[in-house]
């Protein structure tokens, strides 16, 4: 590692991920992982349905804020961690549509997390070539966090090593709904109205889709995320409350994934000629 001796620099050092080496410890559980995954195989994009903050601190008898609270520090591991593996993208479910419905309390809870996220997490994303991506209904966050948001995603657009997407106030119908607004709107002809087109009106126009998706907390839902998007996704669904989710689960989730033959509705690889 680099020595710096001047204290801008150390703080540099201090921010940035490099390879997965000195970041996993040698003879541990997590390097015996990491040693089962094919790198030339990886999922260019996984996304992640970020569950069961409040089930972690009920069972803690903790409010469920503090589970929010622990759910930040796994956010912050697995940003790293799959940064560190060379994923390109990465999707975070952080705040439905539908999660409006919750007491005012947790909502304002969940939008004052994210700010101080952004806060104490922007020089991390720049530092690290990172780039922040926000889909879903932006006009519906609140300002100060959109103005934090538009601010950061303006800093990091020209960053390359991973997007990191967070879906925040993002419901998969409703930006559906938009998409086919705006072909409406621009009077296409219905024969021009395609897949690889009708993509390009969505918040996640130009993202590849989800290779892998995973749910933290058990259940067995999509509760309204990236509905066109996951049409062929490797889902991944784990008992792992998302305050207790680690890099090491990160890393089982890949190897699993790796595992799986993704047909796409043919035969399967070189079974075509059988
Ligand atoms: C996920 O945890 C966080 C958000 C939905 C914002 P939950 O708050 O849904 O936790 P459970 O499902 O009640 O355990
Ligand atoms: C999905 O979790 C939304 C996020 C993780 C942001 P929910 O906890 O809101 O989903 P349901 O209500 O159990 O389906
Ligand atoms: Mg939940």
């Amino acid at each position: 590692m680099q020595v710096l001796t001047i204290w801008p620099g150390l703080l540099i050092m201090f921010f940035m991920f490099d390879t997965l080496e000195g970041y996993i410890k040698p003879g541990s559980p997590e390097e015996k992982l990491v040693q089962q995954i094919d790198f030339s195989r990886l999922p260019v994009h996984v996304a992640i349905i970020m569950d069961g903050n409040g089930r972690w601190a009920h069972q803690r008898n903790l409010s469920r804020t503090e589970g929010h609270k622990a759910g930040t520090e796994s956010v912050k591991e697995v940003v790293e961690a799959s940064a560190r593996l060379g994923i390109k993208y990465l999707t975070l479910y952080a705040f439905s549509r539908e999660n409006w419905k919750r007491p005012k309390e947790e909502v304002n809870t969940l939008w004052k997390l994210l700010y101080d996220y952004l806060m104490e997490q922007k020089q991390v994303l720049l530092q690290n070539d990172l780039k922040l991506k926000v889909i879903g209904d932006k006009k519906g966050i609140p300002y100060p966090v959109r103005r934090e948001l538009n601010s950061v995603e303006r800093q990091t657009r020209n960053n390359q090593r991973m997007t990191l997407i967070l879906a925040l106030n993002y419901g998969g119908r409703q930006e559906i709904l938009e998409a086919i607004k705006k072909v409406l709107k621009r009077k296409s002809k219905p024969d021009e109205v395609n897949e690889q087109m009708f993509s390009r009106y969505l918040d996640t126009a130009g993202i590849p889709d989800p290779d892998l998706m995973v749910r933290t907390s058990g259940e067995m839902r999509l509760s309204n995320f990236l509905l066109w998007q996951i049409a062929y996704t490797e889902l991944y669904i784990t008992p792992i409350l998302w305050p207790d989710f680690r890099r090491i689960h990160l890393f089982e989730a890949i190897i699993e994934y790796q595992k799986r033959e993704r047909r796409f509705g043919g035969l399967g690889e070189g079974k075509n000629d059988r």
